[in-house]
């Protein structure tokens, strides 16, 4: 079975991240927070700052860096700091210290002192609820969106006439991004322009957004990012850190790094929006769907710059349903911006549904996998493009088997002290892909190198690389070189909306495939080692007539020093025949102790509908990782903002995320079914799904157990008091 190519240089230490290089000269650069969640700089006294021992310059809204707002098709519009004298939030980026060495860099920061003309904050997403606005479309559907059945006047008539109604109101914390890597860059200018070093989710994306933030083409920048220490969306934009090291760099003549501490990632970054879901299920006796009713709010920065789309992204697609009526709006708010967080809309829209669905299922009396499975969709309602692969029934069936589910009790079970209980939920999460493009070279030792600007968070797209290289030139993985994470490589895309093997594994094979049929037209051209003969090509050979060469050999005889074809994919036509989604089933076992109400996961399995699997190893690496996630939002992680827009619980220290004795053994089983409908790979995406429902399968689990239903996350000991 395949490890990870990058395993090796990453357990050694050998990996070189953003903030491991350095160049000579290089200096040190320091953020400076707002400490105040509204209003206007009026004043930065910076004169002790720029006094102190190795500093070289100060940088704040009265002397700033010049960046303009970078905005690419990709990604739109991207916030850059230090322009205006505007704070929007506390702990927002508002100044830049650079000195020789870090230290003399973090202390002058502390020396600069900034005076404030405040203005009233709204840092309460309960208070904010009041002024909630429309938000835009999402994944093209509108804010409000309502499908029903002929004859059906409105979403409440179909619910007034369903014999059974489950009706709730669910909420979701805000969570940071806690990528191991913090948010860093090394910057530095010569001839050629910028070269970047700075974890990130697309190479050429971020070499773009420089160019723009920099007015420079982007040809002059170099962006180089082969290792990223996690990202889960958080790297998809350019950081801050990014964008100052690389114009301090230039201003200074100096190369710059600038690293944000593990306290700053959780202000000068974003993270994961706070959400209120009110989701009304009305059924038949039997199970039967009738209708649902999806309702969300989520915060959002001030800007409005990102929208946690948990009623499109989740009602629109999971049940069938002949009345469905969603609608999305958020809540701007003096709070740290949102952005990606792995399954953005998925990963709370589920915890919400799925709480509702087992709510229902107990309504019914009826077995919530039961009720799952009465209203499975061929196609998401409202859409005539049937789902091109779908095995959720049987990652139930599968599941419900291995986890031992018939064993399960309505009332849960009790262990001496402890009441044990187990849930389920269903996970969901669309299949997408974007365009990407892959170089492939043949090398005349038999080896060939696979490249795109792509980047691997550590999800394992290098190995993907290799493999499908491997497999798309007939030779064995371990002679292809997988390049990826350098602007200056083939564009191919983002790692982002679990894309990345579907879009560049579709790329490598048509790469493949021309390389291919470019050997075989030089093996047979005149002068060549097969002239004029019918040649074909199998196990990295060329061959006619009884002869064989190894393409290699063939490069050799012919002196080329490589032969390099690229190949494009992108999404096409297959979009205008079905609709593509991974599908799951998530299962979780807690015990909760009688008497202090601790409450533990137990075990815990997902069973998943994704397609081919490449590397087996890194997908379930990948699903266990999401898993855990979904432990976490459910048990662990909410950040406590303070009326004065501080957060409370802005460090490892007091933000809780799970550790290893947080965690049983996570078993994983995938249903292979590759879904070629949607890409020549068959791949469908695992890198989000694996959060998707497990924070509701977890709450379900703890309502067997306890009875206690509880309608928000994190679940704590207080709430089953
Ligand atoms: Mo991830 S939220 O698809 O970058």
């Amino acid at each position: 079975m395949a490890g990870r190519v990058d395993g090796p240089l990453k357990v050694t230490g050998r990996a070189d991240y953003g903030a491991d290089h350095t160049f000579p000269g290089l200096v040190h650069g320091y953020v400076v927070l707002s400490t105040i969640a509204h209003g206007e700089i009026e004043a930065m006294e910076v004169t002790a700052a720029k006094s102190a021992p190795g500093v070289i310059g100060v940088y704040s809204p009265f002397d700033p860096l010049e960046l303009k707002t970078p905005a690419t098709a990709f990604l739109g519009a991207t916030w850059v700091p230090l322009q205006d004298k505007e704070v929007a939030y506390y702990g927002q980026p508002i100044g830049f210290v650079v000195a020789e060495t870090y230290e003399q860099a973090r202390d002058a920061a502390m020396l600069v002192e900034v005076t404030y003309r405040s203005r009233p904050a709204l840092t309460s997403f309960e208070d904010g609820l009041a002024t909630a606005e429309e938000a835009p479309a999402s994944r093209g559907v509108p804010a409000s969106l309502s499908v029903l059945a002929p004859g059906v006047e409105s979403i409440e008539e179909a619910l007034d006439a369903s014999p059974v109604v489950v009706e709730a109101t669910y909420s979701t914390a805000t969570q940071n991004h806690a990528a191991m890597e913090p948010h860093s860059a090394v910057a530095a200018w010569g001839p050629d322009g910028l070269t970047i070093h700075s974890g990130n989710q697309g190479s050429d994306i971020q070499a773009a957004e420089l160019a723009g933030a920099l007015d420079v083409s982007p040809a002059d920048v170099h962006a180089v990012n082969p290792f990223v220490g996690g990202a889960f969306g958080g790297k998809g934009r350019t950081s801050v850190p990014a964008f100052l090291a690389a114009a301090a760099a230039r201003v200074l003549d100096r190369p710059v790094k600038a690293a944000l501490s593990r306290e700053q990632v959780f202000t000068a970054t974003a993270g994961r929006a706070a959400t209120v879901q009110k989701i009304a299920l009305g059924a038949e006796h039997d199970g039967t769907l009738n209708a649902l009713r999806h309702d969300s709010w989520c915060s959002t920065a001030a800007d409005r710059s990102f929208v946690e789309p948990t009623s499109h992204g989740t009602s629109r697609e999971w049940y069938a349903t002949r009345n469905l009526a969603i609608s999305q709006k958020m809540v701007p708010l003096n709070i740290p911006p949102t952005t990606f967080m792995r399954a953005p809309g998925e990963a709370p829209g589920s915890f919400a549904l799925e709480s509702a669905i087992d709510e229902l299922a107990v309504a019914l009396k009826m077995d919530p996998i039961e009720l799952r499975q009465r209203n499975n969709s061929n196609a998401p309602p409202g859409n005539d493009l049937q789902w091109s692969s779908k095995h959720l029934d049987e990652c139930f069936r599968v599941g419900a088997a291995r986890f031992g589910w018939s064993d399960r009790s309505p009332q849960g079970k009790t262990d001496g002290d402890w009441l044990v209980g187990i849930g389920t939920a269903t996970a969901m999460f669309p299949a997408l892909r974007f365009p990407a493009t892959i170089e492939v070279t043949l090398l005349p030792d038999d080896t060939a190198v696979v490249a795109t600007s792509g980047a691997d968070p550590g999800t394992g797209l290098l190995t993907v690389l290799s493999l499908v290289g491997g497999e798309s030139l007939d030779i064995s993985p371990d002679r292809v070189e997988p390049r990826l994470g350098d602007s200056t490589l083939p564009p191919g895309g983002m790692s982002g909306g679990s894309t990345a093997t579907a879009s560049a594994g579709s790329a490598i094979m048509i790469a493949a495939a021309k390389a291919i049929d470019d050997l075989l037209k030089l093996a047979s051209a005149p002068g060549a080692p097969f002239e004029g003969l019918e040649v074909s090509y199998a196990d990295g050979k060329v061959f006619a007539e009884g002869r064989t060469m190894t393409f290699g050999e063939l490069l050799r005889a012919l002196n080329r020093p490589s032969l390099s074809v690229a190949g494009s994919s992108a999404p096409g036509e297959e979009l205008t025949k079905h609709s593509f989604s991974s599908f799951g089933a998530q299962f979780c076992e807690v015990r909760v102790h009688k008497w202090t109400r601790e409450i533990r996961v137990s075990r815990m399995l997902g069973v998943f509908d994704a397609g081919r699997i490449i590397n087996p190893v890194a997908a379930r690496s990948q699903i266990i990782g999401g898993m855990i996630w979904g432990v976490s939002a459910a048990l662990h992680e909410g950040l406590e903002i303070e009326a004065n827009g501080r957060l409370a619980n802005g460090d490892f220290a007091s933000y809780l995320i799970p550790v290893n004795a947080d965690i049983p053994e996570v078993d994983v089983h995938f249903v292979e079914y590759p879904d070629t409908l949607h890409n020549p790979v068959g791949a469908k995406g695992i890198g989000e799904i694996g959060t998707v429902g497990m924070a509701a399968a977890v709450a379900n689990a703890v309502h067997n157990a306890t009875g206690i239903r509880v309608r928000h996350i994190p679940i704590q000991i207080e709430d089953l008091l």
